[in-house]
């Protein structure tokens, strides 16, 4: 694995391997990579000859009192994880060389609508910063095929809507979670809960799939199983910032004629916010 910061040396990997008529994966990642991101980087060799990852901490997606300083970086063994699962070059950029002209000034890519509810609600402008760094991201890897996880639901949704939007050809896959043995969905910021902590975050997943099973009982989604599984999630002593059960189409809100649903949560354990979903598929 060749591992470059400049978008000169990129430029000039990616061209090789243009030359040499190779299909390029793209999977982009902040880094600290657990057996999440390696499955991304699995699932992208199946779909290319060539596998480009990169790392870079993104600071334009990050609010002014999120967890921009203290968020995980180990980029040595990220290489290392890496370069197991094959990976043909790693993309570690500087601030300088994704916002050269500051972040303040650089041009933005925003999806709006979208990007305004749920976690866009909480974290206003976190998907602006993300569209605009994978978009400039894509520019410079200009790949067939990118590869996101679903654990990421509305981002992977934003950045299906941002690439048909301006038009890139680019093929987007989505990638299933992966879990911890007792379900918590692999997270970087899980390296931030206590042991006690640790302890109660799989009730995020476990409350999500009770939900999953009443409305599967019931047949439909009713009114107030939203506010029913916040008031679980809080005796289990998470605050949520929402439960949502989403068409899982565009995320528009499911009334009892949806069938094919998301339950989104994104919920705070201490000074930690997990996000999980769950896609369920209502019987006819
Ligand atoms: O999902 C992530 O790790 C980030 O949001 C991404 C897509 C790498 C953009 O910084």
């Amino acid at each position: 694995m060749l591992a470059v910061e400049s978008i000169v040396d990129l430029r000039r990997e990616i061209a090789l391997l243009r030359r040499q008529g190779k299909r390029i994966a793209f999977v982009p990642t902040m880094g600290n990579l657990h057996a999440g991101h390696l499955k991304l980087a699995q699932i992208a060799r199946q779909h290319a000859d060539a596998v480009v990852a990169s790392i870079y901490v993104n600071p334009l997606q990050f609010g002014p009192k999120e967890d921009l300083a203290a968020y995980p970086r180990t980029p040595e063994q990220d290489k290392k994880g890496l370069e197991a699962e094959k990976t043909d070059i790693l993309f570690m950029p500087t601030d300088a060389e994704m916002y050269p002209r500051g972040l303040d000034v650089m041009t933005k890519v925003e999806v709006p609508a979208l990007g305004d509810i749920l976690c866009g609600q909480f974290r206003p402008g976190h998907f602006r910063g993300v569209t605009t760094v994978v978009n400039r991201l894509f520019n410079l890897v200009q790949p067939d095929v990118a590869v996101f996880g679903k654990k990421d639901y509305q981002q992977l949704m934003l950045i299906k809507l941002m690439v048909a939007d301006l038009g890139l050809p680019i093929e987007i896959v989505g990638v299933d979670t992966v879990r911890e043995a007792d379900g918590l969905a692999m997270s970087s910021r899980n390296n931030y809960l206590s042991p006690a902590e640790r302890q109660t975050a799989p009730k995020l997943y476990a409350t999500l799939g009770r939900l999953r099973d009443r409305i599967l009982k019931e047949g439909a989604v009713r009114p107030g199983m939203e506010a029913d599984t916040a008031r679980e999630l809080e005796t289990a002593g998470f605050r949520p910032d929402y439960i949502s059960i989403r068409r899982a189409a565009d995320l528009a809100e499911a009334g009892p004629q949806d069938k094919a649903l998301v339950i989104l949560a994104a919920a705070w354990l201490g000074r930690t916010r997990l996000i999980d979903n769950l896609e369920v598929s209502v019987q006819i």
